[in-house]
């Protein structure tokens, strides 16, 4: 035991006697002690006794007919109260750990989540307003160390980790399309094969990014590599440089989620696009989730509850008359 002066206190019953005690020094009487209690009043006097004991100083002393505390009695009296709020205290975060209506909920998403994971969130929230939440962007590799750390409740990314012992269920699809200036010239045909773009100048995600582990594979499995024009650290910055005409970029369909600037981009019809990837609640395996995050991972598999969250298929600009 850490401390070891302490250890006189720690014996079975001693919180019993606290309170037993507590009662008999406020109300100065065993007798209206043990009807509060609903105890008879021989247990309440030997729950005192075995305190006194304990302690090894007499609690109470009588001063002609009435009781009174002693000078170890008043000290242990004015702790209890100290003793007292602190178990109610820690009883009280303990109820908000209990009930999914007020217990806390960190959430920690990739950064290409961020254009759907608030939503998801506000739609929690509507449920259940009690409940202390927060939200975290990271990018990809940041977010995997606070996986593998178990740091935040719960986790969406796209693709389960890998090498990180996870739980995971999915959650929506992540539709990735090839995204030009409206007036490139590939914009307007139709069927166009992975050869057709391939050569094309690229922009691309950050290293680490799972938008741009999906572009790498996908050109690895066609044997080749991306003519890469420029690296930017966010959806955002893509789609200023791809309006800029600085190149094409492979970019998931929610970066064009209602409220985000994309006139002026549009999707192009390739063969194989849009490469079906998945978004994925995590969480660390081996810890069962907090009430309030079981309660989150519940709703999202309610029917119709995710609606309005996927993005709607990409239009297509109008085909050229001879592709
Ligand atoms: P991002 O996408 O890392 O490219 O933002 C999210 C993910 O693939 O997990």
């Amino acid at each position: 035991m850490r401390h070891r002066k302490l250890r006189r206190y720690f014996r079975h019953g001693t919180l019993t006697q606290l309170a037993v005690f507590e009662a008999v020094a406020r109300r100065l009487s065993f007798t209206r002690a043990a009807e509060e209690l609903h105890m008879a009043q021989p247990t309440v006097s030997i729950q005192v006794k075995k305190l006194a004991a304990t302690i090894g100083l007499p609690l109470f002393e009588m001063a002609g007919k009435r009781l009174r505390l002693t000078g170890a009695g008043r000290e242990l009296y004015a702790a209890c109260e100290d003793i007292f709020l602190k178990i109610a205290e820690v009883e009280e975060r303990l109820a908000r750990l209990r009930s999914p209506a007020n217990g806390t909920l960190q959430l920690a998403v990739t950064t290409t989540a961020k254009y759907f994971a608030p939503r998801l969130l506000a739609r929690f929230l509507e449920r259940q307003p009690g409940v202390d939440a927060g939200l975290t962007v990271l990018p990809r590799e940041q977010l995997l160390n606070r996986l593998a750390g178990g740091l935040d409740d719960l986790y969406i990314l796209s693709d389960p980790p890998e090498d990180i012992e996870a739980a995971a269920q999915v959650l929506l699809p992540n539709p990735l399309h090839v995204y030009a200036r409206a007036d490139h010239p590939l914009a307007r045909r139709r069927r166009l094969r992975f050869a057709e773009i391939a050569g094309e100048p690229f922009l691309l995600r950050e290293p680490g990014s799972g938008t741009r582990r999906a572009v790498e594979q996908l050109f690895e499995a066609h044997g080749r590599a991306p003519n890469v024009r420029m690296e930017l650290g966010s959806n955002e910055a893509i789609k200023q440089a791809v309006l800029g005409g600085l190149g094409l970029a492979v970019l998931s369909a929610h970066s064009m989620a209602p409220g985000t600037m994309h006139e002026g981009i549009v999707p192009l019809d390739v063969q194989g696009f849009p490469l079906r990837r998945w978004w994925y609640l995590a969480y660390p395996e081996g810890r069962a989730p907090s009430p309030t995050a079981q309660a989150f991972l519940d709703a999202v598999r309610e029917p119709g509850w995710l609606e309005g969250l996927a993005p709607a298929a990409a239009p297509l600009p109008a085909a050229s008359a001879a592709p």
